[in-house]
């Protein structure tokens, strides 16, 4: 495998109709009302089409960090399986689930995302997964040189808040994973929908953030070397995170689909090249140009999210 093309946050947007109107009668009116007063006006399918054609074009294997759907309706589901199988004629696909995908406790229940997207969570080692709201993870992908660790932090949360949690089970199912020996001899990529270095005050993680950071990264402590790849924030972003034993990169993708006027923040994708042992040789990102909707190459610099 030489290049891995990651894009996050697609909001795939439900049509108006019977499905909506049901959605307003219960909690997902949060949910909705963000979609029609802010986030309705900037999310662009026609975007979100070329972002995927153009990582389907320039990359071995696409990676998924989250927010697929909005509102985790049926149909929203549905539109993001039509999306994901057209990528995945002709490359491979790993998707993480994110804090919209699970967005009442009955869709955990229910396995949507599981049940959807099964094409795309196919576990080498399924043996180590432990069961979480969104299915069974860690999911583990043994690729060329790269370990690929899908991980998820989606729980359901009441209106207005969007954090995220993996869980102790989860943590110390990482860890096994960390430490088979097949995993071992290769570079970790491992994906998670909230950011890993989140900073913010205990009462905004709380409400917005990664709520066990800290413990994961305590759990990462161990590795020389690796990427972890996220979304959630919306925005390019690259840093690294000191270990024991090395230096991890650490780097955030935008909205799939979502318009703006700041290049970190409109819809592109981020592709990475690897080295032989599986470590990240270079990292660009390649965002859609508004007037010409083609994607165009732009560095991928160091920055704070
Ligand atoms: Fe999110």
């Amino acid at each position: 495998m030489r290049r891995v093309a990651h894009v996050s946050d697609l909001h795939v947007l439900s049509p108006l109709g019977a499905e909506w109107r049901r959605a307003l009668f219960n909690k997902r009116i949060t949910g909705y009302a963000n979609v029609l007063l802010r986030r309705g006006r900037v999310f662009r399918p026609h975007y979100l089409a070329k972002v995927l054609d153009r990582a389907a074009e320039l990359a071995d294997h696409v990676v998924v960090t989250g927010d697929i759907t909005n509102l985790a309706l049926e149909s929203e589901y549905a539109e993001a399986r039509r999306l994901f199988d057209r990528v995945a004629r002709t490359t491979e696909l790993t998707v993480a689930p994110g804090n919209h995908d699970i967005y009442l406790p009955e869709i955990g229940h229910e396995r949507h995302f599981e049940q959807h997207f099964a094409p795309f969570l196919h576990s080498d080692l399924p043996d180590l997964a432990v069961e979480v709201p969104a299915g069974h993870f860690p999911c583990v992908k043994l690729r060329g040189p790269l370990a690929l660790i899908s991980l998820s932090s989606a729980v359901p949360r009441p209106p207005f808040v969007s954090s995220g949690i993996l869980g102790r089970a989860q943590r110390q199912a990482l860890l096994r994973v960390l430490d088979h020996p097949e995993v071992k001899r290769r570079t970790p990529w491992i994906l998670v929908h909230h950011d890993p270095l989140d900073g913010a005050s205990r009462l905004e993680q709380l409400r917005s953030g990664l709520v066990d950071a800290a413990a994961l990264r305590g759990v990462l402590s161990r590795l020389p070397r690796g990427v972890v790849l996220f979304g959630h924030l919306h925005i390019r972003s690259r840093r690294t995170l000191d270990t024991r034993a090395g230096t991890l990169e650490v780097i955030g993708a935008s909205g799939g689909s979502l318009d703006h006027e700041d290049d970190r923040v409109r819809a592109g994708l981020n592709l990475y090249t690897l080295e032989d042992d599986g470590s990240l040789a270079q990292a660009e990102a390649w965002v859609v140009n508004p007037t010409t909707l083609e994607l165009e190459r732009q560095p991928l610099n160091w920055s704070e999210p």
